[in-house]
């Protein structure tokens, strides 16, 4: 465990701004820095930190923590390994109590990883640029291709040599650990002796967001059919290759900068284009995009271009991790290089001026592209054919963040007239896509947490896994949660002149009790509470307990047991903390009363886009688009009203 000492290190020299800026680009707006928000997905910054106060807030999500928070939230770590990454950052030594074993064993084996491979940096760029060897087969080699001196160093390259065993001797003679060794794939065992894993291989360090190597490609330089042409380092510790971009760590400032990621194939393709100036470039290694490596571009940019060989097979895998990039509301384009070549050949060949418009001449969007594609695959096959309009239905449907409204709108219109088929049509198509998408993420979501607490005697019986059953139960909690707080707190003072009573029917009077609330028992509830009330009865709950309707009284003994009914969203937020409910009523009232205003505009949503599938003049679908735009946008005031409620 950390020392209490060193805790109180760590925590005076925190900076927030800076540790929450290592991952997030920050900019500042009066006495705070604002950015996009990494728990949600936005296009408009509502992430707030604070600097004075020490803290995050987004005012999108309604996410907020301090510094050790962030790194808990952002980077999953935990408490601990959130302190240690502050020590290691601001260079605090660790006092240590007591460490659990397994994480002092993973930490020390990422830290010999690390330290091997920059060992093993240094004496493959020695190799290259210090031996006769190095010099006359892969310097010379890597010269001709057009690589100076400058950038060969700029990332690192380095050189092993044929030999079977040159790095492996330097390492064991610098005493490095054979376990470690070989875990950091460049030596491998053989005949019981370490020897050379990439020999007479070209090697291409591989960097981490803050520099430090964590493995190598290694390209070999004869021609050799039996040979693969790179072999990468394996999975350890450190590197894991879905969740890395190669030049990603040189790439970074420039992304920003251009507000734009170039994604090549290959290593050289990255380093090529470094050379010509064209710096913000990361490559894949051909493979398709990883939700993480996505991730690692959306903090820098929400413009990708993926450059690639237009006969290439990586074209198809690099489209592969195209629906996520979408649906995470990216701007993909893709860029084929022309007649055999790649980047790198490419910019060698017509120089950096000219590669740099060629890009920007030949972008195209790339649902449109696949959709130019798949119509040329289909030809006149009208099978074919309705396959690609089911598939580009599929893929617009994906485009659907609210603020990617509009965009999702125009590639129905454009993709419409390219398949020459009704707007409305393709409309429908991609509807039918998005309903089928929610209904299996709502099912799957409500599965997850519509009971949280397991045995609270609202869980479905067993077997009875169904998503449906789950949400209407939720839906009734809340509603009950609605009644009862009115029951109970209806007579407490609102304002000085109100009571909660006065205020609830004041709110409700615009929204048609009925259509807040669909149990019928619970309507008759409200109804009744209200006219006693207006006739200047006090009701109390003991009114309903003996009104002579079996079902109603029934009902309402049923909602005032707390224990069996107490709504989800109040064990998640207040049960252990301090406050009674009674004295959290207010926040009670008002958060039951809007949580079933927010699921009336919901549904209103829902009603309206369902409408909006339908075939409609211009004017109407204005309207529609219109009103869709209003109810989003009660929504999220709705939803922040809420979040601050609950949250504060
Ligand atoms: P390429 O074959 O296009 O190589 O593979 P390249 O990077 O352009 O290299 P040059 O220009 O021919 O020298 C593209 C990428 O695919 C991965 C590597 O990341 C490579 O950069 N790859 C390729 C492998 O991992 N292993 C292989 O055997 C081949
Ligand atoms: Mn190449």
């Amino acid at each position: 465990m950390i020392s209490q000492n060193s805790i109180q290190q760590i925590l005076s020299r925190i900076d927030i701004i800076e540790v929450v800026g290592t991952f997030i680009k920050l900019r500042k707006r009066g006495t705070s820095y604002l950015g996009l928000c990494p728990f949600h997905n936005e296009k408009t910054p509502s992430f707030t930190v604070s600097p004075a106060k020490e803290i995050y807030k987004c005012f999108g999500c309604g996410r907020s923590g301090n510094t050790i928070g962030f790194l808990m939230e952002h980077e999953k770590y935990s408490y601990v390994e959130a302190l240690r990454w502050l020590a290691n950052r601001y260079n605090v030594e660790i006092e240590e109590t007591e460490t659990s074993p397994e994480f002092k064993a993973l930490q020390q084996t990422a830290d010999s990883l690390y330290i091997i491979n920059g060992f093993a940096q240094k004496i493959f760029s020695e190799a290259l640029f210090n031996t006769d060897e190095g010099r006359d087969i892969a310097l010379s080699y890597l010269q001709e291709r057009g690589f100076r001196e400058e950038i060969i160093k700029k990332f690192g390259l380095g050189y092993n040599s044929e030999q079977r065993d040159s790095f492996a001797k330097a390492a064991i003679a610098a005493q490095y650990n054979p376990d470690y060794l070989q875990k950091t794939g460049l030596v491998v065992l053989r005949d019981e002796k370490l020897v050379d894993n990439y020999r007479g291989r070209i090697i291409f360090p591989i960097h981490n967001q803050s520099g430090k190597v964590l493995g190598f490609g290694a390209r070999i330089i004869k021609k050799n059919d039996r040979a693969p042409k790179y072999i990468n380092t394996p999975e350890n510790e450190i590197y894991v290759k879905s969740k890395l971009l190669y030049g990603s760590y040189f790439a970074r400032m420039a992304i920003d900068k251009a507000d734009e990621c170039l994604l090549v194939e290959g290593y050289t393709d990255v380093v090529s284009l470094h050379q010509a100036g064209i710096e913000n470039v990361v490559a894949s290694g051909g493979t398709a995009l990883t939700p993480d490596q996505l991730r690692l571009i959306r903090k820098y940019t929400n413009n990708l271009t993926i450059i690639y060989d237009g006969d290439n097979a990586g074209i198809k895998a690099a489209l592969r991790g195209l629906d996520l990039a979408l649906e995470e509301s990216l701007n993909v384009q893709l860029v084929l290089i022309p007649d055999g070549e790649d980047p790198d050949s490419y910019v060698n060949k017509v120089g950096a001026a000219a590669f740099t418009s060629f890009i920007a001449q030949n972008k195209k969007d790339v649902i449109l592209f696949q959709l130019e594609i798949a119509l040329r695959d289909a030809g006149n096959d009208s099978n074919k054919k309705s396959a690609v309009v089911n598939q580009i239905a599929e893929t617009i449907a994906r485009v659907n963040k609210a603020e990617d409204f509009t965009k999702q709108q125009d590639y129905i219109k454009r993709c419409s007239q390219m398949l020459r088929i009704e707007e409305s049509g393709l409309h429908t198509l991609v509807n039918k896509f998005i309903r089928e998408r929610v209904v299996k993420e709502e099912g799957r979501r409500n599965r997850e947490d519509a009971f949280p607490t397991g045995d609270d005697g609202q869980t479905p019986p067993a077997g009875t896994d169904d998503a449906v059953l789950a949400l209407l139960q939720k839906d009734e909690m809340q509603e009950r949660a609605f009644v009862r707080s009115l029951l109970e707190w209806g007579l407490k003072p609102w304002t000085e002149t109100q009571r909660v009573a006065d205020y609830v029917f004041e709110e409700i009077a615009e929204n048609q009790l009925d259509e807040l609330i669909d149990n019928k028992a619970l309507v008759r509830v409200t109804h009744l509470y209200k006219a006693w009330y207006n006739e200047g009865l006090e009701p109390t709950p003991k009114n309903f307990l003996y009104y002579d309707d079996l079902t109603l009284s029934t009902l309402v003994v049923n909602i005032m047991d707390v224990n069996a009914e107490i709504s989800p969203n109040w064990k998640e937020h207040y049960e252990g903390h301090i406050a009674t409910r009674e004295e959290l009523f207010r926040e009670e009232v008002f958060s039951t009363l809007n949580y079933l205003k927010l699921r009336k505009i919901k549904r209103l949503i829902d009603e309206n886009q369902l409408d909006l599938e339908k075939p409609h003049t211009a004017e109407e679908q204005i309207i529609l688009l219109q009103t869709h735009q209003h109810l989003k946008q009660m929504e999220i005031s709705l939803t922040k009203t809420l979040g601050t409620v609950i949250y504060r």
